[in-house]
């Protein structure tokens, strides 16, 4: 299979998917996200495509995220960023539920529109009722050019290169990455420190070799998945800033592999959810060395006390008490680590499908981008 993308020719490159090409690839297109915009100076990110002057950037109070599927769940990932390096309200809505809604468009909200495609009919058409309204919307776009790109006020190219496998991953991974970015932006503006933008840059800076160091567990994450693609349903649990990667991470294993796949925040399984854990339901539970990981170990203990098989990615073996499997990742700074944990579900769930013997870059009933309602 090969596909003409633009002007030039994009194959495989070798690889047996373009779903691996595009996992591999990502120290590269993670790169790309990044060139030019990071200032080791002054700690800034600069983003000249927002078109948005600092006084501007101070006036907004709140900030709203849409975008459909993986896109929307790294517009958690994105809020959380914005939450925590400005210190502005932020959240994340289904751009397909929003438009549906009659939304109170609020002249004080910024609102980010993201899209791989830049052509997904339900973010497009929540951006169209945002502008009609008076709304300031940027968007975080991988296409040059497309539908929404052309929409919007201004904002951010991933630049991640073409996204052929209908799964996203490096797409989710750029825009991950640009939120990051539009975080200490926007932290600079307001109330962050010269020091913390200095360990948000450097933190950045780190990111392409620290993703290439996880994509040598290649072989190991292909071994673990072969276990664990006999199961037909998995659990996966965060907290905080956990529950977004847990949320992809279930996405990809069950657009895939067909596997079925829940996502709680590790903090609701005791309001409903652990009935279902026992011997038939394996938990991949996402585990970051941050203010948290007690919390997230007692919640490994309760799993195991029940019966439950655990895969567990983090930064640390917490002992064979806690965790059947155990996927290491290298730290990075608190904030920036759900990127880094992504990466291994994205291996996960592509060795599951290969397993499994799926077409994994056209999964069935799935197109790779939906400009239907
Ligand atoms: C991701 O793996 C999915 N194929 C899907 O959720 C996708 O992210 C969604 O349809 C949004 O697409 P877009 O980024 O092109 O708008």
């Amino acid at each position: 299979l090969t596909v003409d993308v633009e002007a030039g020719h994009y194959d495989t490159g070798g690889y047996e998917h373009y779903l691996l090409k595009e996992i591999s690839e990502q120290p590269e297109t993670v790169a790309r996200t990044l060139s030019g915009r990071l200032d080791e100076r002054f700690h800034i990110a600069h983003l000249g495509g927002l078109n948005m002057d600092a006084r501007e950037t101070r006036s907004f109070r709140r900030v709203k995220i849409i975008g459909c599927g993986s896109a929307y769940y790294s517009g958690q990932i994105g809020a959380q960023l914005i939450e925590e390096l400005a210190r502005i309200p932020a959240d994340a809505e289904p751009a397909s539920e929003f438009r549906y809604r009659n939304p109170v468009v609020d002249p004080d909200t910024l609102y980010v529109a993201i899209s791989q495609s830049g052509e997904t009919y339900d973010t497009l058409a929540a951006v169209q009722e945002l502008k009609r309204k008076g709304g300031r919307v940027i968007g975080i776009v991988n296409a040059v050019g497309s539908a929404i790109a052309r929409e919007v006020d201004g904002g951010i190219y991933l630049h991640a290169g073409p996204e052929v496998s209908v799964a996203s991953t490096k797409a989710f991974t750029s825009t991950a990455i640009a939120f990051a970015l539009l975080a200490l932006h926007f932290g600079r503006v307001h109330d962050l420190s010269p020091a913390e933008g200095r360990r948000i840059v450097d933190g950045l800076a780190k990111l392409p070799a620290q993703i290439e160091e996880i994509l040598e567990q290649g072989p190991a994450i292909a071994e673990l998945s072969r276990k664990y693609a006999v199961h037909p349903s998995m659990m996966f649990v965060g907290r905080v800033r956990g529950y977004p990667v847990a949320r992809e991470g279930a996405q990809k294993l069950k657009e895939i592999s067909y596997i079925h796949a829940e996502a709680y925040p590790a903090s609701e399984l005791k309001h409903g959810p652990l009935a279902l854990i026992g011997p038939e339901l394996p938990t991949v539970a996402i585990v970051p060395d941050d203010e948290l990981l007690d919390k997230n170990l007692t919640t490994l203990g309760e799993i195991r006390a029940r019966g439950g098989r655990v895969l567990m990615i983090g930064h640390r073996e917490p002992g064979a008490k806690l965790a059947d499997d155990v996927i290491v990742v290298p730290r990075n700074e608190i904030e920036l680590d759900p990127i880094l944990l992504t990466i291994p579900l994205q291996l996960l769930a592509y060795h599951a499908a290969v397993a499994l013997e799926r077409d994994v870059d056209k999964p069935r009933n799935l197109a790779k981008s939906v400009t239907v309602e």
